[in-house]
């Protein structure tokens, strides 16, 4: 019989994407754009096609002409190849993988290599659908996010990741594809609904509490300035959250997830579920403000955090102006147990392994558990309610 030999293998993989944050990214006069695709010093002119969310373009109808016009005032780097192209914004466009397949075609059919890019103007949930059809043709082309929301900005897009939702499952089907770039334009922040602008609040919340004990106390204190929308604030804290992200994807020693440890998503075991049972009507911020207070009442009853520490989340969210309590979270099966904590299986099998979820210890750090005791989460979840009620 012949002896088995193994041929040992490990390639170190480096990556490298500046985050830029600017106004007005497609002014003329503004250098960011063409500085970043150009900024390989590559001696050519870079072809590229851009991908723009549907609500953005209404609000701003003439953006897809200054885009154009960009291109064309730097003709000696850049080449637009197609027409903007303008897609359903919000989440529906990660609900139809049929669209997948179609920016898939158009980057196909526009000629696209793996040196063109895609610049992708939207909402977290347009960078998740068309940054995978980006990461799939030709193995990966080159992918430039622009951002338009809070959250897009100080969280998902800053990210190694996208993904659609696929057969009832929340980001069922993705890649981890970090971007060639991402340039943070805050001006797109003036548009939005005051429902998104509050959204990567949440986030913003979710990561101070396990990461960043100053910054969770600057969130409160600023906590009515953020439904006032108060802009110069809101930069502050698109800046500090991104960083946060960008600085635990550099150093936590797991970008690409391999382990089963997810610590960023403290608070979305519930917030993933409760987003699916809504059939998506409460967004993802919206449900994650709601996931981080229910995790963290699960925390102080566990003597993770102090009452004191509670207290201070539930008054940061709640003069943030959240809603915290959705008649999802009541919803139960026929056995009686609540629908919700489905949501810890379906986490558990996104990350494979043994169930692990993060959980605050003290304000500032965190902790893994690979259990939830059930009961103590019922209690948790009436909590919840209670609070929510009595405002
Ligand atoms: N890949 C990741 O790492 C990651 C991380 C966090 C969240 N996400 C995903 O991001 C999605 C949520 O992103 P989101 O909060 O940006 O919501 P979203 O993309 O659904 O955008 C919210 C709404 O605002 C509209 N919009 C976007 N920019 C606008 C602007 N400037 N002016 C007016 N309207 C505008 C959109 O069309 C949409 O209707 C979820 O699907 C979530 O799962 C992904
Ligand atoms: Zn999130």
């Amino acid at each position: 019989m012949m002896e088995a030999r193994t041929v040992r293998q490990r390639i170190d993989v480096k990556w490298d994407f500046p985050v830029t944050f600017t106004h007005a990214v497609f002014a003329p006069g503004n250098p960011a754009l063409v500085e970043t695709l150009h900024r390989l010093g590559e001696n050519r002119r870079h072809r590229a096609m851009i991908f723009m969310d549907g609500q953005v373009a209404s609000a701003l109808p003439l953006l897809a002409k200054q885009a154009t016009a960009y291109f064309a005032a730097h003709p000696q780097h850049l080449e637009l190849v197609a027409e903007p192209q303008i897609v359903p914004g919000g989440e529906a466009v990660k609900n139809d993988f049929g669209l997948v397949e179609k920016f898939m075609r158009l980057m196909i059919e526009a000629h696209l290599d793996r040196q063109s890019f895609v610049i992708i103007v939207g909402g977290g949930a347009v960078m998740d659908a068309v940054g995978l059809a980006a990461a799939l043709v030709h193995r990966g082309l080159r992918q430039v996010r622009v951002p338009t929301t809070v959250l897009g900005q100080n969280d998902a897009g800053v990210g190694v990741k996208n993904g659609v939702n696929f057969l009832g499952g929340k980001n069922a089907i993705g890649t981890f594809a970090p971007p060639f770039a991402v340039l943070n334009d805050f001006d797109f922040l003036l548009t939005l609904p005051d429902r998104d602008w509050l959204c990567g609040v949440a986030e913003a919340f979710k990561v101070s509490i396990i990461r960043d004990r100053a910054f969770f106390d600057e969130l409160v204190a600023s906590a009515e300035k953020y439904p006032a929308r108060d802009f110069a604030v809101m930069q502050a804290l698109v800046v500090r959250c991104a960083e946060i992200h960008l600085e635990h994807i550099r150093t936590g020693g797991d970008p690409f997830e391999y382990g089963r440890a997810r610590p960023l998503d403290f608070g979305h075991w519930s917030a993933h579920k409760l987003e699916l049972l809504s059939s998506f009507r409460i967004s993802h911020g919206e449900a994650v403000a709601s996931g981080v207070l229910l995790d963290s009442i699960y925390a102080a009853r566990k003597s993770w955090i102090t009452e004191a520490e509670l207290a201070a989340i539930r008054e940061g969210l709640q003069r943030s102006g959240f809603r915290l309590w959705f008649a999802e979270l009541g919803q139960r099966e026929t056995d009686g147990t609540r629908t919700i904590f489905g949501g810890l299986r379906d986490f558990q099998e996104h990350l494979g392994g043994e169930l692990t979820v993060t959980f605050p210890r003290g304000i500032g750090a965190r902790h893994e558990v690979h259990e939830i005791d059930l009961a103590l989460m019922e209690r948790a979840l009436q909590e919840l309610e209670a609070f929510a009620s009595s405002r």
